[in-house]
């Protein structure tokens, strides 16, 4: 890896406001997760750095919402994430959080640096504040007509309608989306980073400097820079986040922008801290994963990240004076879910925690498929049929049986015994050679982050051994030539023992119950290419299937629960329908309403929408037929009391007389709720 000695690898922070789903998982964590684990196979010195990003405003705003204090969100949701990353394998060193101590005290130098060496402008603005709640605003809380195109609903930072970028003054009548309430303009004072003195350095650092790095990283920050950098605040009016270290910033914190990245450097300070007897990293070891020039620094990031990774935090870093910069910085594009954008709030996702508990044991089933059709270079699209096919027809049908075959072979015909190879055909000489050609390309497609086709290069060797075993079939030579068998099920065992070496960053449960059934120990990454792992003569384990097949009846039951969503998401969003035309008093007065209860009731025959009750109201007891039987069972209406219309001219309903009607509430979907008093009440009171 030429000049460097180590590498420390970073992966964005979640905001602890939600758990984690599969585009976190597509963008982020399964590709740093596959790295680290290439680089500790290598033997390298390597650190996987991840944590909960515990500030901001949506986290009050949940808080508030929920009645709850910002800590309780960020506990509960740190505690979630930290669960289904260590269950889902992402092999973080540290997974540490912003609320820590250690992050606090971090942040804080970090700003007080920057502050005592001048390196922050400080500027006194007029910005909107909530009177009602007594806060600032961010932009995003601001909403209002767009300037440039009249569009109602534009953000204080952009209108979302044309695109146009705004600041909240543009906004005509902007309100408060906290309160509902007009903002005021009020002075306040802040704390500025002045990216636009370090453009002449970022455009020789960047645009110079790594032309290497992804063509979507790096041209976002061609266009940022190309368009002219602007000082950025790194304060903000906030009670939680971390306070600002100065006397005259009493009741404002860091902007959780500025102290998000430097958790990367809390959490590794946090990790030489418990490496420590004394919990104290007094030596100081962390410095050199961040400080020394023989350290690689990494971030893997999603794309909305670019800017603060590529151009405001290396600022930060630059200004500090003593850290290493990121030397490449891996932005995946973003992930979709069948066809529509992974949403939180919406609950368009495929959340991590849920996976888990519905797939046991298939963590690497999502890993493969995440990986395969990572979002590298476009966004791209997760739908359930793909997640099915790649598993039936990749993870079975390919890797599964391939390995499946060459040991229930070697059990059938030498009990489990690895045999020894004979003279070799011309065949089996360019078979196993071909495994140190796959070698060479997963590493070439590693070393330049691409990830999918790492993967692919690495089935190559699932796919090398199932051809050579199809063309050679050693069941159909068993009797009449078993030493030619010893030979091709040694060179599947060999394929299978460094498929353990090569899978082992991709598919690591899996590949660690491959080497249970090989009765095999976990080798380094020098090993692969190695056509004698496994001795002849070496005994191995029964073995079991691998991977299994997902029936159509798993994803249909995906889908649907998808559909549920979509169809929740529809009905919260429904209007309500506008109000009829006015009525007089004496009009609303001609319809004798009552409460009654049910005495009896059962469903009309040959229909499936009927319910035929009988009911007392208290002044007779009468038969209504009512369009209820979908959402009611009859047994559950007996000794209910129901509002019922009962001077409504009667009907023959099946040839059943109806002698009034049943009053119900109508969903948006068209279900039906009975309107019924909320105390019990005598029968026949009127309802006006
Ligand atoms: O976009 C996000 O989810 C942010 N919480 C990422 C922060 S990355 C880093 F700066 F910590
Ligand atoms: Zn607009």
């Amino acid at each position: 890896m030429g000049e460097f000695k180590r590498t420390l690898i970073t992966t964005a922070l979640p905001y602890a406001n939600g758990p984690i789903h599969i585009g976190h998982l597509a963008g982020v964590y399964v590709p740093a997760d596959i790295y680290a684990r290439y680089l500790r196979l290598k033997n390298e010195d390597v650190l996987l750095i991840g944590g909960s990003d515990e500030h901001g405003v949506p986290i009050t705003l949940k808080a508030k919402n929920e009645g709850i204090t910002p800590q309780d969100v960020v506990d509960k949701f740190h505690a979630i994430i930290k669960k289904s990353f260590k269950d889902f394998g992402i092999s973080f060193d540290v997974y540490s959080r912003t609320s820590a101590k250690v992050h606090h005290e971090t942040a804080t130098e970090i700003f007080k640096k920057l502050y005592d060496t001048g390196k922050l402008v400080e500027k006194t603005s007029e910005q909107y504040y909530d009177e009602e709640n007594q806060q600032f605003l961010a932009d995003r809380y601001i909403i209002g007509t767009c300037p440039k195109c009249g569009f109602e609903r534009a953000y204080g930072d952009q209108c979302e309608s044309c695109g146009t970028s705004l600041s909240p003054t543009e906004l005509i009548d902007p309100t408060s989306m906290i309160s509902g309430n007009q903002p005021v303009l009020k002075e306040t004072k802040h704390w500025y980073l002045p990216l636009n003195e370090y453009e002449p350095w970022l455009k020789e650092w960047i645009l110079e400097g790594h032309k290497e790095w992804k063509p979507n990283v790096y041209g976002q920050c061609k266009s940022w820079i190309d368009s002219g950098l602007q000082p950025r605040a790194v304060t903000r009016d906030l009670k939680w986040g971390v306070p600002v270290p100065l006397e005259e910033a009493k009741g404002k914190v860091l902007y959780v922008w500025f102290d998000a990245p430097i958790g990367y450097i809390s959490a590794t300070k946090e990790l030489f801290n418990s490496r420590s007897p004394s919990g104290k990293d007094e030596e100081g070891l962390w410095e050199k994963y961040w400080k020394d020039p023989e350290t690689r620094l990494l971030h893997f990031i999603g794309k909305d990240n670019i800017v603060f990774h590529c151009i405001i935090f290396p600022t930060v870093l630059k200004a500090e004076g003593t850290y290493n910069l990121p030397e490449n910085v891996p932005a995946n594009e973003f992930l979709n879910l069948e066809n529509d954008k992974i949403s939180t709030s919406r609950n368009w996702a495929v959340w991590l925690h849920e996976y888990l508990e519905e797939f046991p044991g298939k963590e690497d089933v999502l890993k493969y498929v995440l990986t395969a059709n990572a979002p590298e270079t476009k966004d791209n699209d997760f739908t359930w049929k793909d997640f099915q096919a790649r598993n039936n027809n990749e993870l079975v049908a390919i890797l599964g049986n391939f390995v499946n075959r060459a040991l229930v072979l070697t059990q059938k015909y030498f009990d489990g015994k690895v045999p020894a190879r004979g003279e070799l055909s011309n065949y089996d000489s360019e078979t196993l050679a071909a495994i140190s050609t796959i070698k060479s390309d997963v590493e070439k497609s590693l070393s330049s982050f691409r990830f999918r086709e790492a993967l692919k290069n690495a089935m190559d060797l699932a796919r090398l051994g199932n051809k050579y075993l199809a063309d050679e079939e050693p069941w159909k030579i068993w009797k009449t030539d078993s030493k030619r068998v010893e030979t091709i099920l040694n060179v599947c065992l060999q394929i299978t023992a460094n498929l353990t070496v090569c899978l082992e960053p991709f598919l690591p449960f899996s590949m660690e119950k491959l080497r249970g059934f090989l009765n095999f120990g976990k080798q380094e990454w020098s090993q692969f290419g190695n056509t004698n792992l496994l001795a002849a003569g070496h005994q191995m384990n029964t073995p079991e299937l691998l991977f299994e097949k997902i029936e159509d009846s798993v994803i249909e039951a995906q889908l649907q629960k998808l559909l549920d969503t979509k169809k929740a998401n529809e009905l919260a969003e429904a209007k309500a329908k506008p109000a009829k035309e006015s009525i007089e008093f004496e009009d609303f007065g001609k319809m004798d309403i009552r409460v009654g209860t049910v005495l009896e009731a059962e469903k009309v025959a040959k229909t499936k929408k009927l319910l035929k009750l009988k009911i007392d109201t208290g002044f007779d007891k009468r038969t209504v037929v009512s369009g209820i039987a979908e959402y009611y069972e009859p047994e559950d209406l007996i000794g209910k009391q129901v509002s019922i219309l009962v001077n409504l001219e009667p009907k023959k309903l099946r040839g059943i007389e109806s002698q009034g009607m049943i009053l119900c509430a109508e969903n948006a979907d068209g279900s039906l709720s009975i309107v019924s008093p909320d105390q019990k009440i005598k029968n026949g009171s009127e309802v006006k």
